[in-house]
């Protein structure tokens, strides 16, 4: 048993927490948001992730996991220290890692000797030897620093956390090294073990890869609409070869989310800085932001003016199974078709209350049901691979329309129920399946 403090209890901070204490350890969770600390201590969850609530609920029964707003009282009764505060991004597009910097000297004030500090938060390699020298300058001493990135999914963060593919471990000294493997004993994968800076770039290299590859198929997507080729077909024949695998490629509105795009730009910026040319990776990020500009262009060319015409969005998060509307396509569509002078509504099972915050201003009428939202509107478009939306009865939907007019952005609904229950049916990357009046095949 590990006594662990967990420093910030966002998305990976209380996924963490709850992790760690469901592993055995005594965890104490601190975040600088006081209500967060209140709704955790009285029983509640701030955020939307299946399992993690059960998880939390354990964790408090068997006593081994507490929650403060006391840095200076969790840190002095921890040895080990996990920094899981934001590094969100900055205007130039590099973390801006000032909560960092603030935790790690908060840290120095109350830890006692032999602590390790490991940063779990995604971060630019070298923020670790930041963390150390900080820490340092504050008159800490006897202590080790060490990074073990995170790579869990929003939507399936307990899962991932409890069973995950691989665990990174990047240490300087066996204190550290000692201290992460016995933390980690009872979870049985690979254990990578590396120096620091390795497993700071492993994290940033993996998140981009990632993204490189849904841009990859994106690119590929919009070829295929020019040729008449099929995407998904495409991306099936390309994912069998298993030096490529079928993940990660499915075509559709881009991605979104709180670590892709930031991720992408921050590992940019990092990469210039040391003069790495990063074309590879700049083009990842311009094919994603220009994905809704495309779709909007193509519904523009089948619907000729969008001014005045009522759009249903079909699911607002990033994606299925998570509230998260940080960078979602849905935000980007929202602006751009009401830019366009159209009128929207929108649904979504669980993001309606953080799509509408984060909206501001901008006018969207949030309905109950995708039936309700799509209830005389010229155009449907699917968003968000919700499992839901195939549930849905599309003809009473097609009947209740004005124009019956489906636009899949994520290629997530059956072409041939949709062109049966009267859609017109448009698709990514699919011009065989669309049942457009006129240019149907
Ligand atoms: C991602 C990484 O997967 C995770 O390892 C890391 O820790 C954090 O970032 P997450 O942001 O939760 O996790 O979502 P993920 O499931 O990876 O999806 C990211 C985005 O890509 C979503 O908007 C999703 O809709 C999109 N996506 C995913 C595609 O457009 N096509 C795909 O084939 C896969």
């Amino acid at each position: 048993m590990t006594r662990i403090s967990v420093i910030g209890t966002g998305y990976v901070g209380l996924v963490s927490a709850a992790g760690f204490a469901a592993l055995g350890h005594d965890v104490i969770g601190y975040d600088i948001d006081e209500q967060k600390i209140a709704t955790l201590e009285s029983g509640g969850c701030p955020i939307y992730e299946p399992g993690l609530e059960e998880l939390l609920a354990e964790g408090r029964a068997s006593g081994r996991l507490r929650f403060t707003a006391d840095l200076g009282a969790a840190v002095a009764a921890s040895d080990v220290v996990f920094v899981c505060v934001g590094t969100p991004q900055a205007d130039d597009g590099t973390a801006d890692l000032t909560q960092v910097e603030a935790v790690a000297r908060d840290i120095a004030a109350h830890m006692t000797e032999g602590t390790v500090v490991v940063e779990k938060s995604t971060v630019p390699v070298k923020t670790a030897q930041w963390i150390r020298r900080t820490i340092e300058l504050c008159g800490g001493r006897g202590f080790s620093v060490a990074s073990n990135p995170e790579f869990l999914r929003e939507g399936s963060a307990v899962q991932d956390f409890l069973e995950p593919e691989r665990i990174v471990l990047g240490v300087a000294d066996e204190q550290a090294r000692e201290a992460l493997l016995d933390i980690y004993a009872g979870i049985d994968c690979p254990k990578v073990v590396v120096d620091i800076e390795t497993a700071e770039i492993i994290k940033h290299a993996s998140n981009s890869f990632l993204a490189m590859k849904i841009s990859y198929i994106n690119m590929i997507a919009d070829l295929c609409e020019a040729v008449g080729a099929d995407v998904r077909q495409v991306a099936e024949g390309m994912g069998l070869d298993s030096r490529i695998g079928p993940k990660f490629l499915a075509a559709g509105i881009g991605y979104g989310g709180s670590c892709f795009p930031k991720d992408v730009r921050a590992f940019m910026r990092i990469a210039e800085q040391h003069d790495v040319n990063v074309g590879l990776l700049d083009e990842t990020d311009r094919i994603n932001e220009a994905r809704v500009a495309r779709l909007v262009a193509r519904m523009r060319n089948d619907l000729w003016n969008l001014k005045g015409k009522k759009i249903a969005l079909w699911g607002l998060a990033f994606k299925p199974g998570t509230d998260d509307v940080r960078e979602a396509p849905s935000l980007r569509l929202a602006r751009q078709l009401h830019a366009e002078g159209a009128i929207l509504t929108g649904w979504d099972p669980v993001a309606r209350e953080t799509f509408l915050r984060a909206v501001g201003e901008l006018p969207v009428e949030i309905c109950d049901s995708p039936q309700d939202a799509a209830a005389g509107a010229d155009a449907v478009i699917v968003v968000t691979d919700w499992p839901e939306l195939r549930e849905v009865d599309l003809a009473s939907v097609a009947g209740r329309m004005r124009s019956p007019y489906l636009f899949d952005g994520r290629n997530w609904l059956d072409p041939e129920a949709c062109a049966s229950a009267g859609f017109w049916y448009r698709a990514t990357g699919r011009p065989g399946v669309e049942t457009v009046p006129g240019q149907a095949s």
